[in-house]
């Protein structure tokens, strides 16, 4: 019966609305579905900071559109979700440390957002696919033997999976209370091309193009089940084809790895020591394990993952970003300057301390912008010197510290630096100091 349903709804099935399809799992699951299906696709995006035209750029026009707009706007989702035969719903605010500084677009855009869409697809009766995350179930133990399955019960630790928790409650109560034709499938972390560098993978290849170390959470230690995007994409088109009305499918690839593991051999890829690390402020509430079971997706639906080895997969993944440098780097100052804001600095070390460890002094004049994060000079705008440490400053000639910042600010410096000079300013503290800058530094 399931399989007759599945295969009558192949037959009617024509065009897919993909919301958040300029993002990183939409937009290679667009490219992914363009190759194996002759289904059209109209992706809906708003185009925040996490989704780019330049993720979509090479797809056929013929069978390929983006209408930029929000999935809170009942009016233009309903036109959209009107006149096509299903919605594969990926839209979302996607980054936990986003939702700790600031959780109100989360529930706009995860509930608000999916509410409106549910609300379209249940009056046009049109097919509709949630994707959501294993965050939902909360975390694990580092040593307990179960993972997570679609009985396990929810239990949200951060806003951003709060949110998501209640958009997968949502999705359940329209296919009860409606009848809305709705699956769900909740994922592990993926990794691979087009992803944003705010997210931990991308973040530490791209430290490491730019001859800098990898930035850890606390020990590292904390877990993800690692699967490549395009293994998602796979499960997520099986699901739509044959997928069972009303069913939660959970999605991974046995890719468990500790953060300090997957760094180990990012570092082994750049050929560099396996202690080259960097310990930054943890993150709040920071969920220890995420584990998945993903074996009624593969004894019902048949799915498998192609992408096996890990290691392989990573070493893929670092060529693209090699290769792709112009796509990533007009984000990567700006990436740096907002955990920057958001007050991550480098862990104290436990005793001796480093040469940027400390306090810092600037130039006659030269004041903290506690606004802008950087340093201001006398005239008030932001300044090329950066700050060196009061040890630095002693050994050193002023002249010499003068040169040492310029150095090593000069290694912040992309392409957008004119534009975004405060922002790289305040990163590049970031990166050199363990704790943020009093309101204003004078020399003594
Ligand atoms: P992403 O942040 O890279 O992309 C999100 C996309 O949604 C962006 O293109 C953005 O512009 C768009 N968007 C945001 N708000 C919108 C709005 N109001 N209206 C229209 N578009 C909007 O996210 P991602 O990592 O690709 O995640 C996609 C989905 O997969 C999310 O639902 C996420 O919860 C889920 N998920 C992600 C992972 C992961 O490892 N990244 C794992 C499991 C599930
Ligand atoms: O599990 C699925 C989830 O995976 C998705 O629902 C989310 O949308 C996606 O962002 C991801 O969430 P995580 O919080 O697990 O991913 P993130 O890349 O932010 O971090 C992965 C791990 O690495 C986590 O333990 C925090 C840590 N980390 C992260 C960054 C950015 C670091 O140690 N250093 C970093 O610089």
């Amino acid at each position: 019966m399931a399989l007759q349903e599945a295969a009558d709804n192949l037959v009617v099935m024509r065009t897919l609305l993909v919301t958040g399809g300029a993002g990183f799992i939409g937009s290679n699951f667009v490219r992914h579905t363009l190759a194996h299906t002759d289904l059209d696709i109209t992706v809906l995006d708003k185009l925040t900071y996490a989704g780019s035209r330049e993720s979509l750029s090479g797809l056929p026009a013929g069978r390929c559109k983006l209408v930029v707009g929000d999935i809170t706007d009942a009016r233009l989702v309903d036109e959209l979700v009107m006149t096509h035969d299903a919605v594969v719903h990926f839209a979302a605010e996607s980054h936990n440390d986003n939702s700790l500084a600031n959780p109100r677009p989360f529930v706009e855009t995860n509930v608000v957002g999916t509410f409106t869409l549910l609300e379209a697809a249940r009056k046009h009766e049109v097919r509709f696919h949630h994707i959501s995350t294993d965050e939902v179930y909360g975390d694990l133990e580092l040593d307990d033997p179960e993972r997570f399955t679609e009985a396990t019960p929810y239990n949200p630790s951060s806003p951003y999976s709060a949110t998501k928790a209640g958009s997968d409650l949502l999705v359940r109560a329209w296919v009860r209370s409606f009848d809305v034709q709705a699956t769900i499938s909740n994922c592990s972390n993926n990794y691979g091309p087009f992803q944003h560098v705010e997210k931990f993978i991308p973040r530490q290849i791209t430290q490491l193009m730019d001859g800098m170390r990898p930035r850890i959470y606390g020990e590292g230690l904390n877990v993800r089940d690692w699967i490549h995007v395009d293994d998602h994409s796979s499960a997520v088109l099986l699901i739509i084809e044959q997928g069972v009305i009303g069913e939660t499918y959970l999605i991974g690839a046995d890719g468990e790895k500790s953060n300090r593991e997957v760094v180990e051999l990012l570092l082994a890829e750049f050929g560099r020591e396996s202690t080259d690390v960097e310990q930054v402020t943890d993150r709040a509430g920071h969920d220890m394990r995420y584990g998945i079971d993903s074996s009624k997706l593969r004894a019902e639906l048949g799915w498998a993952p192609r992408f096996g080895n890990f290691a392989e997969g990573l070493a893929d993944t670092v060529e693209w970003y090699r290769a792709n440098e112009e796509w990533w780097r007009p984000n990567k100052a700006a990436t740096e300057a907002m955990y920057a804001r958001q007050g991550q600095w480098r862990a104290p070390r436990a005793s001796g301390g480093h040469r940027h460890d400390r306090p810092t002094r600037l130039p006659s004049g030269h004041r903290f912008n506690r606004q802008s994060g950087g340093p201001t000079s006398p005239a008030g705008r932001p300044s090329a010197l950066s700050v060196v440490s009061s040890d630095a400053a002693q050994s050193l000639s002023a002249e010499k510290a003068e040169d040492e910042a310029r150095r090593s600010l000069s290694s912040w410096m992309s392409a957008d630096i004119s534009r975004n000079l405060s922002s790289c300013c305040r990163a590049w503290c970031a990166q050199n100091m363990s704790s943020p800058p009093p309101p204003s530094v004078t020399r003594t």
